[in-house]
């Protein structure tokens, strides 16, 4: 018998960065998923897009071992497991790998042992993974990916979730650059250490915009919710997350013709979130196709992590 796990990836519609120093942020699940089966085993080994290791101290899948440690310390589980890991999330590109990962290392590993445990606590076991790779993040990825849907989210808050009947459509593009969360965190909060106030400004700024932006989704008003993402971007730009490149694709996307584009996730790199005018999709992303970047279309909301037994 094994458990099976399927956690979506996710996109920061506005807000990231400060979110980690205190602000609002607002992210989608996106329907990308990585598939995680659990199995009882010899001993614990991890074996990811047909990998395998079973040494937990092998650094680049180190994190899932904690995640499967905390939670075998924590519910007196035997660790003996199999994890196998399968993404279709492209890594490092500012979608979440790591976290809809280390979501659906926790919901399989608990399937796989009778245990039903709500999002807030998969999200708090995978932040335990989440932790070894990006040093201190907000948290807003492992819940986004948990719960699925849009969240309007806070450190030490509960997330809430925003409700709008129908869906959304948003563009996602690939700059092609991979880049180091942890890297970037940092570099953003240096600029918090050496200016405290004008931080502490652009984070109410990045906050405002997040609740504005929640509201703008709500009302299915894409051209207010696309103004404000490009001005996020502005406010992003400012405190280094950016890059010469991104600020190039915002640029192109926004003379294609969509209503507001940023950077999404921790920036340097990664990916750009668009909204695009209604019926325009298709013959962006060939355009975009012609240019050398990969894109693809997302209906929001999608559905959060789910198992089941096999
Ligand atoms: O680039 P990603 O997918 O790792 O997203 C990082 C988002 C940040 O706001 C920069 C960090 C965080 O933990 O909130």
């Amino acid at each position: 018998m094994k458990a099976v796990a399927e956690a979506p990836c996710k996109a920061i519609i506005t807000g990231e960065h400060f979110v980690v120093h205190g602000a609002w942020a607002l992210a989608a699940a996106v329907e990308r998923r990585v598939r995680v089966e659990a199995s009882e085993a010899d001993e614990m080994a991890i074996e990811s897009d047909g990998h395998r290791t079973n040494d937990s101290s092998k650094k680049r899948l180190a994190p899932v071992a904690r995640v499967v440690t905390k939670i075998s310390d924590e519910l007196r589980f035997n660790p003996r497991v199999l994890i196998r890991i399968t993404s279709r999330v492209p890594e490092s590109s500012g979608l979440g790998s790591s976290a809809a990962t280390m979501v659906a290392v926790a919901s399989a590993l608990t399937k796989l042992k009778g245990v039903e445990l709500d999002a807030s606590e998969i999200s708090r076991y995978a932040m335990t993974g989440e932790t070894a790779i990006h040093g201190r993040p907000s948290g807003i990825d492992v819940n986004v990916c948990a719960t699925g849907g849009v969240i309007l989210y806070k450190m030490g808050e509960e997330a809430k979730r925003v409700k709008f009947a129908g869906s959304r459509r948003f563009l996602i593009v690939q700059s092609g650059t991979k880049r180091s969360t942890r890297i970037l965190i940092d570099r953003v909060s240096r600029m918090n250490v050496k200016y405290p106030g004008l931080f502490a400004g652009l984070a109410n700024s990045a906050s405002f915009i997040s609740e504005l932006a929640a509201t703008r989704l709500v009302n299915g008003d894409m051209q207010e919710l696309g103004r404000l993402l490009t001005y996020n971007h502005a406010v992003l730009s400012t405190v280094g997350a950016s890059t010469p490149k991104l600020d190039r694709l915002v640029d192109l996307l926004l003379a294609l013709g969509c209503y507001g584009a940023k950077l999404t996730g921790a920036g340097g790199g990664g990916s750009v979130f668009a909204i695009p005018r209604e019926g325009s999709t298709d013959a962006l992303i060939a355009e975009l196709k012609l240019r050398g970047y990969e894109s693809f279309q997302t209906n929001v909301p999608c559905e959060g992590v789910k198992s089941w037994l096999q």
